[in-house]
């Protein structure tokens, strides 16, 4: 005979219809109480929480076993639903409660190193170390099933659109995505290594020449690069790839995708299509490619307003090839007390930028870090490129343009996140079209691709590549939602004679092409067709769908900050017998 209850309900689903039915329930215990000739037992599961009750009615042997319960006891109830006299509206199942006529106690529990509740508070890497408890909260389930249905929905979509789901290998040569590859140690071959896939691109594209058409695969990706609250170092893609198909067809593929998904996932409505916006006007206006849409603040270049005015700090910038941009923050002089703009001008120092200037558009005079070397008019000739009203703050930094737009990009962002203008319910979705095609390292200044070496330059600009590559755009676009990007990709290189010339342009002799990407070469002899694809960060988009500030709150068994996993004590040393095989060893 069985010694495990057979569940006729879950907990958090009893309501008041189920009144007067006879349950039976496996949960863990949240809460016990007893109040003397009555216990209430709270019973969990990952639907939520009902009120389990024993009185005096039942047998002394089973009143005794309800009060030996503690805290995360494992147990099974049968019982009767009764109507609750004091009836809780904080519980879905409040107004019922469940009156124990038998229990069984499958597991006891010793007192739990965190709380299982919500807003517990603790800190993270106790939450990740006892990640099985923390799961056990109920926000944690809702999570892990919205991510199921994301999964579900896209599966289902990508499905009826004629995609084929295919596994690609997990242990591959390297893939350039530009970070760095997690490696494996071969033991058949001492001294030679696999790579973990940073994603599945070389494969898809091989699916492509494979004849595959259409090609997703729900696929782990792995990237030794620093992390942040919307990266670890291993994550999911929703990865994807098409053939016979130009940008326009990708694009609307992907917005009936993200419609079916806000439709499905949060009963949302978003308007197709989508969007656009070149690269060069999304860093103009908004000083990144991944502009939040939430809010202005938009970015104005102020170069010739303040060409002949007296800061040398600005004339000379300018007279370097630099630019001077600002951003108004309307509303914003109440909001940020002279110490606020300290911490912010300090902040704006990460991106680069050396300086803050802010103007504060008081009631009467203008008021300013730099009024020695501004009239009021000049100031007032400032304000008028922003609009600027009285209440009104500007913030100006002079540089090299990048700097200008990553500072003020991210001042833009923390000055609506600090007046609280992110709310996470509205979703500014948009595509950023016309990406550069290179761009130069900032380690060593050589040219690399933005996206990838297989991304399509704009075929009219080709011969751009040989005189002036960094001009040459390319047909590769990024989905951004509230400024995180959300996925990206590209048309591809099809020809075997632009993929090379491609490779050249990098910097890339015919030998290390060869070495590298020899097999892709190959393989576009033999008749590719032409192709074209995106990847969605998985976890990034069930986060911002559930408004979640990190993805580790999405992810069942995340890696903390420093890359580790504390369920499993992940990156662990291996026993010397393991290296000698591999012919490794540790310096
Ligand atoms: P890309 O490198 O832009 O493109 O990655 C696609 C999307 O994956 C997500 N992402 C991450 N999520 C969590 N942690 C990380 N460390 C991380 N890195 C990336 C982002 C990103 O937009 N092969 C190309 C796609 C293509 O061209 O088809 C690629 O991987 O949401």
């Amino acid at each position: 005979m069985s010694n495990i209850y057979k569940r006729t309900h879950m907990c958090g689903e009893l309501r008041a219809t189920d009144i007067d039915r006879e349950v039976v329930l496996n949960g863990w215990v949240a809460k016990r109480r007893n109040l003397g000739g009555l216990i209430f037992v709270d019973l969990r599961d990952k639907t939520g929480i009902v009120q389990v009750t024993f009185d005096d009615k039942v047998p002394e042997e089973l009143f005794k076993l309800a009060d030996s319960l503690r805290s995360e006891y494992v147990i099974g109830v049968k019982g009767v639903v009764k109507e609750r006299a004091a009836k809780n509206d904080q519980l879905d199942t409040g107004d019922i409660e469940v009156f124990a006529t038998d229990m069984i106690v499958y597991s006891e529990s010793d007192t739990p190193p965190i709380y299982i509740k919500d807003d517990d508070n603790v800190d993270d890497n106790l939450r990740l170390k006892y990640r099985y408890l923390d799961l056990r909260k109920q926000h944690m389930q809702r999570n892990l099933s919205f991510r199921h249905k994301l999964v579900k929905v896209t599966r289902d979509y990508f499905d009826e659109n004629g995609f084929t789901e295919v596994e690609t290998p997990v242990l591959i040569k390297s893939t350039p995505e530009g970070a760095r590859d997690y490696i494996v140690p071969s033991r058949v071959y001492p001294g030679e290594f696999y790579a973990l896939p940073q994603s599945p691109q070389l494969f898809k594209q091989l699916l492509m020449v494979g004849g595959t058409d259409r090609y997703m695969q729900i696929a782990k990706c792995f990237r030794d690069e620093d992390l942040r609250a919307d990266r670890q170092p291993e994550f999911t893609q929703v990865d994807l790839e098409m053939s016979f198909v130009d940008q326009d067809a990708v694009l609307e593929i992907q917005e009936g995708y993200l419609k079916r998904v806000f439709k499905e996932c949060l009963d949302v409505d978003i308007e197709t299509p989508l969007q656009r916006m070149t690269w060069d006007e999304a860093m103009e206006r908004f000083g990144s490619d991944k502009p939040d849409l939430r809010f202005g603040f938009e970015l104005k270049k102020l170069n010739d307003t303040v060409k002949d005015c007296n800061f040398k700090v600005f004339t000379d910038c300018l007279a370097n090839g630099g630019d001077v941009r600002g951003i108004c923050v309307d509303g914003g002089s109440k909001c940020f007390s002279r110490k606020d703009i300290d911490k912010l001008t300090e902040m704006t120092k990460h991106y680069g930028a050396k300086g803050l200037v802010w103007i504060r558009m008081n009631e009467g005079e203008i008021g300013s870090s730099v009024n020695k070397f501004f009239s009021q008019e000049e100031l007032q000739e400032i304000a008028k490129v922003f609009d600027a009203k009285t209440g009104d703050l500007i913030f100006i930094v002079s540089d090299r343009a990048k700097v200008t737009y990553d500072s003020l990009g991210f001042l833009r962002r923390e000055c609506a996140k600090r007046m609280g203008l992110l709310n996470d319910k509205e979703y500014k979705l948009l595509w950023v079209v016309d990406f550069p095609m290179f761009e130069l390292s900032e380690e060593d200044g050589s040219i690399k691709a933005m996206h990838h070496p297989f991304t399509c330059p704009k075929l009219d600009q080709l011969d751009l590549l040989d005189t002036d590559p960094l001009k040459v755009k390319a047909d590769a676009y990024d989905i951004v939602l509230n400024g995180v990007e959300l996925g990206g990709g590209s048309v591809r290189i099809h020809d075997k004679n632009l993929q090379a010339k491609m490779f050249e342009v990098l910097g890339l002799t015919p030998e290390e092409c060869d070495e590298k990407f020899g097999f892709l070469i190959e393989a576009f002899k033999y008749g590719a067709p032409p192709h074209a694809g995106l990847a969605y960060g998985l976890d990034r988009f069930v986060m911002l769908l559930l408004g979640e500030p990190s993805i580790r709150e999405v992810i069942a068994f995340p890696k903390n900050q420093n890359a580790q996993c504390l369920v499993s004590g992940a990156p662990a040393p291996v026993e010397e017998l393991q290296l000698d095989e591999l012919g490794i060893g540790v310096k």
